[in-house]
């Protein structure tokens, strides 16, 4: 089976600009699973989907399609055949896509989902259980960390119209989901290694990331 690189961490940390590097330097596919969760809560949302009733999400998760396309240079997001790449990144799917990823029947479609995409490999693939459960058997598994104050420095900075500390405390808000929910929460996997970018910039995370796949 071909290479399979398991980039995992919280938001902020640096894994969407590192892993589209990495992949594109050594001629690999990408997925961007967080755009799924993305794309099934702008879904939910869209259809009027009461996200505070966990039984109406469940009722409805296997209804959207949500196909994925996998070059580093350009990724694409589709849902029923809407381009939502724009849309996924809004603050109102932001604010309610921890707790559509918290229900135990999305993640089993997605991932399942997921490993279609990564079928026999030659991927980099990025998210929050990709070392834990999506690919367990990935070759190398990175777990990317960076302080929380460093990780809301750059979301603000890619983000118009917040303020660095609103920025914080809604990601540490979604870390506390993402962290603490029954289903596959977020935790570093077996064999991971973790990689600190407090200190680090995109080229010196990649180069690292290289120098790990070539060892
Ligand atoms: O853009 P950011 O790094 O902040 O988040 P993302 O990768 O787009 O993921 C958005 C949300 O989807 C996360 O906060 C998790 O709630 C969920 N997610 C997940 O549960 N499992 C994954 N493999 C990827 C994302």
């Amino acid at each position: 089976a071909g290479l399979v690189i398991a980039m995992d961490g919280p938001s902020g940390s640096g894994k969407s600009s590192a892993s589209r590097g990495v992949a594109r330097a050594l001629g690999l596919r990408y997925l961007d699973t967080g755009a799924m969760y993305r794309a099934m809560t702008w879904w939910m949302l869209r259809q009027g989907v009461d996200l505070a009733d966990s039984d109406a999400i469940v009722a409805r998760a296997a209804e959207p399609e949500i196909v994925s396309g996998t070059d580093p240079g350009g990724p694409t997001i589709h849902v029923d055949g809407i381009d939502v790449a724009g849309p996924i990144r809004e603050t109102e799917v932001t604010a309610s896509v921890s707790v559509v990823a918290a229900v135990p029947e999305v993640r089993s479609r997605l991932v399942a989902l997921q490993r279609e995409i990564i079928g026999d490999g030659d991927i980099v693939v990025e998210g929050r259980d990709i070392g834990t459960v999506v690919a367990p058997d990935a070759t190398l598994k990175i777990y990317l960390t960076a302080s929380a104050e460093a990780r809301a420095r750059r979301r603000h900075a890619e983000l118009a119209g917040t303020t660095v500390e609103a920025q914080q405390a809604a990601m540490a808000r979604r870390d506390t989901i993402d962290s603490t929910r029954r289903a596959d929460p977020l935790s570093m996997a077996a064999g991971a290694v973790e990689l600190d970018t407090t200190a680090l910039n995109l080229e010196e995370v990649i180069a690292e990331v290289l120098r790990l796949a070539e060892a």
